[in-house]
């Protein structure tokens, strides 16, 4: 490095340099590893004296972007390394460089984590999506990305972020929730479970319906886990979250618009494509768009037992979105048919809900019966009957069968699933004895 002396460095050099560094620090830091808290500091320290061994003259400015960099380097994702690494955290949420919040047990809360400033906060932007090909800009100011774990990240920087670059990172929960932790930690009743599975194995059509963050598609891979393993699933997502077991699955994810814009492809070209795909089961992460018609129209042409998600909070709520989106579509029907295809396509509405102690619910499961007149007829089977707020402010209350019996149940039955008084709720008469079948 002979034109150091002046402080004239080439990219090179610094590469080099920066290598050096690394290498060095690095051994230093196996021999005598430090508590996380304290790596920053430790790291600062070794650096300074590993520079200093190589007699290296560099102006400040650049001598301190090199430790930045380094540092940031050797620290994962700079200062929300830490929150990525603990497992109770759940999401993670970056509102400019000095408010950082994260979801512990289902509670927001704000941490004392900061970054230096916001180019500090782009740096760590860059170094998400990087890899992945994206980029993050003025003219790009929101990106879409997954951490190398399969957290999900989206980022906004300024213009369009007016208080400083965002971060959310909703992390990948090694081994996503299954059907026991969610019986036990009181979201759903073994016997609720029960009815999901024997409705999803006899091909009913499903939609979850939510809002951002209850649970959803958590639900919709327990359920997709349910399908038998000798069908053919297609999967089509926003960013890949399910994880299916099932031997024969076809995953597919939608791709952003390149830098011009164009070629981007959309959850409805996927869902189009899809059915040339001769899929025994199309499982959608969620309908926010025009594909809620085609899938409707997949689902009342023998693609039965598909399964997808919607944002909405109520069973009823979540038809009326549905026509809304099937409007979208732009193929100018008149509403009632738009309904009619939803009532005659979606056999089960599950409503899964985020109350206000944090936890996830399923609040309700509901039976899309047809229409009388104008209206869609929905019955609920199972529902959360909430009886008040505890000392400590958890919401009491209980999931109960209905007493109804749904009138899809002969199609349980075909496929071999006996589902007596026990799941359903006795009702008056069946305890007379005579049975509604
Ligand atoms: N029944 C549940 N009980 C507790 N936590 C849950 C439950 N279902 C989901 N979660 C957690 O809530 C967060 C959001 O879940 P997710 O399924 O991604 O929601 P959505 O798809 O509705 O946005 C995840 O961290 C997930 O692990
Ligand atoms: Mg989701």
């Amino acid at each position: 490095m002979t034109s150091s002396q002046s402080g004239q460095l080439h990219n090179t050099e610094i590469g080099k340099l920066k290598s050096y560094l690394i290498n060095v620090v690095t051994r230093e830091m196996e021999a005598s590893p430090v508590p996380v808290e304290q790596r920053r500091q430790a790291l600062t320290k070794q650096l300074q004296q590993a520079y200093q061994s190589t007699r290296l003259q560099l102006p400040t400015v650049l001598r301190e972007q090199i430790f930045r960099d380094v540092l940031d380097e050797l620290l994962g994702y700079g200062p929300i390394q830490t929150l990525l690494d603990d497992p109770e955290i759940t999401e993670v949420m970056v509102n400019g460089a000095h408010n950082v919040y994260i979801e512990r047990k289902g509670k927001l809360e704000r941490t004392s984590v900061q970054f230096e400033d916001d180019t500090q906060v782009l740096r760590v932007i860059d170094r998400i999506v990087t890899p992945l090909g994206r980029r993050v800009d003025a003219d790009t100011p929101t990106v879409d990305a997954r951490l190398p774990d399969g957290s999900r990240v989206n980022a906004v920087i300024p213009p369009v972020a007016i208080d400083g670059p965002t971060i959310t990172i909703r992390k990948f929960t090694k081994g996503r929730l299954k059907i026991e932790q969610l019986i036990d930690l009181g979201s759903i009743t073994r016997n609720m479970a029960d009815f999901v599975r024997a409705c999803v194995v006899s091909r009913l059509n499903i939609v979850i319906s939510g809002g951002t963050g209850s649970g959803k598609t958590t639900l919709l891979n327990v359920l997709s886990e349910y399908i038998p393993n000798d069908e053919r699933i297609v999967t089509i997502e926003d960013a890949a979250e399910l994880q299916l077991q099932q031997d024969h699955v076809v995953r597919m994810e939608t791709k952003p618009p390149n830098s011009e814009g164009r070629n981007a492809v959309t959850i409805r070209d996927l869902v189009r494509n899809s059915l040339r795909m001769r899929p025994d089961r199309i499982v959608v992460g969620e309908v926010r768009g025009g594909e809620a018609l085609d899938m409707l129209q997949a689902m009342n042409t023998g693609h039965d037992g598909s399964l997808t998600t919607i944002h909405a909070n109520s069973p009823r709520d979540s038809i009326s979105r549905m026509e809304t989106l099937c409007l979208m579509a732009g193929m100018d029907l008149p509403v009632r048919v738009i309904r009619e295809q939803i009532a005659s396509a979606v056999d089960l509405v599950v409503q899964q809900s985020r109350l206000r102690d944090g936890s996830r619910k399923v609040t309700s499961i509901t039976e899309v019966a047809g229409m009388e007149g104008d209206t869609v007829v929905m019955t609920d089977i199972f529902r959360f009957e909430q009886t008040g707020v505890s000392s400590d402010n958890k919401v009491l209350g209980e999931l109960k069968p209905t007493g109804i019996r749904p009138l899809f149940y002969p199609r349980l039955e075909i496929s071999g699933f006996k589902l007596g008084p026990e799941v359903f709720g006795a009702n008056l008469s069946e305890i007379l004895g005579s049975r509604r079948r």
